[in-house]
């Protein structure tokens, strides 16, 4: 737990949050004057909108900025607001998003834009943007308070970092997601009320810029004078999470060709995970038995936690189950591929196999 300046046990330990709380006027004062100074120029900050507001965030969750750019870029030419996007189809809406990857991003975003669109207003506290699709807490005070001047203060993977260096906190949080609760507060008490919005993207740019995980550029640092780590020097190892344990997978698919045709699978919508976008089925989603026989290609990808090697075995058709397969497969010739959404690794798989096999 942290201990704020309204705590009672805020002076009898070691974690000084209190004295960084009652420096808040300098903290605010210091950081947005660094921001105005160095704010990097994005295409959601020039004249900004609701709308483009909403995209980047849900862009910029999970992903980096240089990432997003030509994402962004191309969004805003193909759906211009939410009616727009609101408009267009579940398929269509993925393709575009296609490569990005958090897919439930992008199935949220669409449901998000046609309640918007049908709204008469539209809410501009955070805590009234929860019950959106696709809104957790952070997306909440990112978009109210850039968006509506809402005085909610963002927390993230950056500013715990920041946090935690600022009042060298040595506590050891068992994930991201508890540091920040525990930071909410303290996130709350620095928070510039006068321009929130302005305050919680100069955390987000000082968290991407300067206060790097490794060899944070502390000279550069507009609040190195309030940063209780740097004074200790232990700012490089903070905040101390622990340590994400991985697991091994292994996925063995089917590469199955005939009259030409290529079978693929179209991820069920109640799939927790990846639905709408179409793969090279599994072997088990087939029920054929595992192969002895070496794969075609064997890759490596990770997703969240999970480590897991990707092995597409050459099935004759004639090995598949007699009774018809479900809905979810479809016969799809090479030339119509290139319209249909995959994730970013199944595209280059699925190439790759097409050129070779
Ligand atoms: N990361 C999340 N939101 C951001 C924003 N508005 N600007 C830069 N980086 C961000």
């Amino acid at each position: 737990m942290i201990q704020t300046l309204f705590s009672p046990l805020a002076q009898s330990t070691k974690i000084k949050t209190g004295s960084l709380a009652r420096k808040a006027a300098p903290f605010q004062a210091q950081l947005i004057g660094w921001y105005d100074a160095h704010a990097r120029e994005l295409p959601w900050r020039s004249q900004p909108s609701l709308y483009k507001t909403v995209v980047s965030e849900f862009m910029l969750q999970q992903t980096q900025v240089k990432t997003v750019l030509p994402y962004f870029e191309r969004w805003l030419n193909d759906y211009p607001d939410f009616p727009s996007l609101a408009a267009a189809s579940e398929d269509q809406v993925l393709k575009s998003w296609e490569g990005l990857g958090y897919y439930s991003r992008a199935r949220n975003l669409h449901k998000l834009a046609q309640i918007l669109a049908n709204l008469d207003s539209v809410p501009t506290q955070a805590k009234q943007w929860l019950a959106f699709p696709g809104i957790g807490p952070y997306a909440a005070a990112a978009v109210c308070s850039i968006a509506f001047d809402d005085a909610s203060a963002v927390v993230d993977g950056n500013v715990v970092r920041i946090l935690a260096r600022l009042i060298a906190d040595e506590t050891a949080y068992k994930s991201s997601a508890d540091a920040a609760k525990a930071y909410q507060e303290l996130a709350g008490q620095l928070l510039n009320t006068e321009r929130p919005g302005d305050h919680n993207q100069a955390m987000m740019e000082l968290g991407a810029t300067v206060c790097h995980k490794q060899n944070p550029q502390c000279l550069l640092c507009p609040v190195n004078d309030l940063c209780q780590g740097r004074a200790a020097g232990i700012e490089s190892s903070l905040p101390r999470l622990a340590k994400t344990k991985f697991e091994k997978k292994t996925v063995d698919r089917a590469w199955i060709r005939r009259k030409g045709k290529v079978l693929l699978y179209k991820i069920p919508a109640s799939a927790s995970r990846m639905s709408g976008l179409h793969e090279i089925p599994s072997l088990e989603s087939l029920q054929i038995t595992p192969r002895s026989e070496p794969p075609l290609i064997e890759r490596k990808r990770s997703i969240t936690k999970y480590r897991i090697t990707e092995r597409f075995f050459r099935i004759d058709s004639s090995q598949l189950p007699t009774e018809p397969l479900g809905d979810a497969f479809h016969w799809i010739s090479p030339r119509s591929i290139d319209a249909l959404p995959f994730s970013g690794p199944h595209r280059k798989w699925i190439s790759e196999l097409l050129s070779e096999h």
